[in-house]
């Protein structure tokens, strides 16, 4: 199989640059660029590098740099943004501060026709095309070999290239989908430049998966914690069709989900998959341990904690196991630091499991597959679309969407409102959809009229943010009607509801969840 190496200098978009590699069907993965050196990615065998942006300007002595001997070792390169002028530096040209002319956003790109070889990397690309600039420095003389393929008003040199050695660079960023041709020109790259193959496809990695586990993991007992999330339902999916009873998936069901979540999870796996499916009901001893607890923090200490005792509680009928299997996905690999295994986040752990289950192996996977590469595999592995295009869920569930102490009937009331807003946000269509949207039942009650008579019920809030990593979101300007619908709905249908409210405020300052 073909893999291209996304080598990291610093930028914002390394995963999205990955992505796009990925869905042009070339296997991609990302590395720090201190941690390969030219005679490494020859020796892994990547077929392509693309350097990414960065912020830095490369005559700082301590911007990143790499070794220039990649130039002449025949692999493929293409140069993004800073990646780009580092290019040009490494090859011999120089790189100007554009001053005044930086560019930031959407900018007209004029392709310059020098004739010859080089003209692949824009090959399909009108004469004027819009992209996507955000750069402070850029090329100012090419290096020998190099011709220039496009400018823009203000930066004489937006993509270059030297057929010969097959080393490209572009000012902006063809990743991103404001730049009009820039799966174009990746493709142009991939394939017209570099010749890959697009063999990576989620049906051949489902199969090689499938004969691996089978192959490492015969005659060992293995237990995943499923949450229900997207990752731990199509792990264990997977990790089912290798070694069928071999696997234990607990499920602990703490009585915090949202409506019908817990018999959806067990519905999709009791009976249909083949493995050892145990659903504990631990509803009530987490809502006794729950009783009179209304500081968020303590919420979650004592989920966290419950979840372990429960585990302990259940050890026998679960039964010693040798490995453990983990929902860990690519972004999690790269964030806990840039592909070093030893590090999991512990939100994987579903609240961690208790210490005197030894394991003597973990298995993950899923771990060089990204979000969506994730979702494809649980589609094709015929995992329920409700499961699979699941929005996050926090694990400590609904308890920190019910404001103050939690009961039973106040998590009921809840379930129903973001039951009803859910309903009413996904009729609006999947283009629509936010990134994550739920109701979050306030400590507030307030007095309404119902049918000429009073009523004195709670204030429910709805949110919805749009974002790409949850670090930062913004609230999502759902239309007004998706709003009212909701609202009428809330209060007609559900008890003890009488006052509907919108949240309208960005993380930061806040957060996505209310606790
Ligand atoms: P915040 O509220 O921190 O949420 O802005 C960012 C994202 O993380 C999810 N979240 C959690 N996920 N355990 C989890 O597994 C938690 O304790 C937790 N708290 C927040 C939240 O739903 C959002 O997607």
């Amino acid at each position: 199989m073909d893999k291209v190496l996304v080598l990291d200098f610093g930028g914002q978009y390394d995963q999205l640059i990955a992505r796009r590699v990925r869905e042009l069907g070339v296997y991609s993965e990302i590395k720090a660029y201190s941690s390969i050196s030219p005679e490494e990615i020859a020796a892994c065998g990547y077929n392509a590098v693309i350097f990414t942006g960065g912020p830095n300007s490369v005559y700082l002595e301590t911007s990143p740099h790499y070794d220039p001997s990649l130039l002449g070792m025949g692999i493929p390169v293409l140069g993004i943004c800073y990646g780009d002028q580092l290019l040009c530096w490494m090859a011999g040209g120089t790189v100007e501060s554009a001053g005044v002319s930086s560019e930031y956003g959407k900018t007209e790109l004029v392709t310059d026709h020098p004739g010859g070889e080089a003209e692949a990397l824009l090959a399909g690309v009108p004469d004027i095309s819009t992209v996507w600039m955000s750069h402070t420095d850029h090329v100012g003389a090419l290096p020998p070999g190099f011709v220039n393929l496009a400018h823009t008003s203000s930066c004489p040199s937006a993509a270059m290239g030297d057929p010969s050695r097959k080393l490209y660079g572009v000012q902006f960023h063809p990743e991103v989908t404001h730049t009009e041709y820039g799966k174009n020109i990746l493709s142009n790259f991939l394939f017209r430049i570099a010749e890959l193959k697009a063999d990576w496809r989620m049906d051949d990695f489902i199969e090689s998966s499938i004969e691996k586990y089978r192959r490492e993991l015969k005659g060992k007992k293995v237990l995943l914690a499923l949450s229900g999330g997207v990752d731990s339902s199509v792990c264990a999916a997977l990790l089912s069709k290798a070694i069928g009873s071999d696997l234990t998936c607990v499920f602990v069901d703490h009585g915090l989900l949202r409506k019908d979540e817990g018999d959806l999870v067990e519905d999709t796996f009791k009976d249909r998959f083949g493995m050892n499916f145990i659903r504990i009901n631990a509803e009530d001893r987490f809502l006794s341990k729950l009783k009179g607890v209304t500081e968020p923090e303590k919420k979650r200490k004592i989920i966290g904690e419950e979840f372990i005792r429960t585990f302990e509680d259940a050890s026998d009928s679960i039964g010693q196991a040798e490995v453990l299997a983990q929902g860990t996905i690519y972004p999690d690999v790269i964030e806990s630091g840039k592909g070093d295994s030893s590090v999991i986040k512990s939100h994987h752990n579903v609240g961690g499991l208790p210490s005197v289950m030894a394991f003597s192996d973990i298995a993950e996977p899923l771990r060089d597959l990204f979000k969506d590469e994730v979702r494809a595999v649980g589609e094709k592995l015929g995992l329920p679309k409700e499961l699979v295009w699941r929005q996050p869920f926090p694990g400590p569930g609904l308890a920190v969407r019910v404001i103050g102490e939690i009961t039973k009937e106040k998590l009921d009331t809840l379930r129903e409102a973001d039951a009803i807003f859910r309903e009413e946000l996904e009729k609006a269509g999947p283009e629509k959809s936010p990134s994550q949207y739920f109701a979050v039942l306030t400590d507030l009650r307030s007095v309404g009229v119902k049918g000429d008579a009073r009523t004195y019920g709670y204030t429910v809030a709805l949110r919805a943010v749009t974002t790409d990593d949850f670090m930062t979101a913004e609230w999502t300007r759902l239309p007004y009607e998706v709003l009212e619908k909701a609202s009428l709905r809330i209060t007609n249908e559900v008890n003890d509801i009488t006052r509907v409210v919108y949240d309208i405020t960005s993380k930061p300052p806040a957060t996505v969840e209310w606790e």
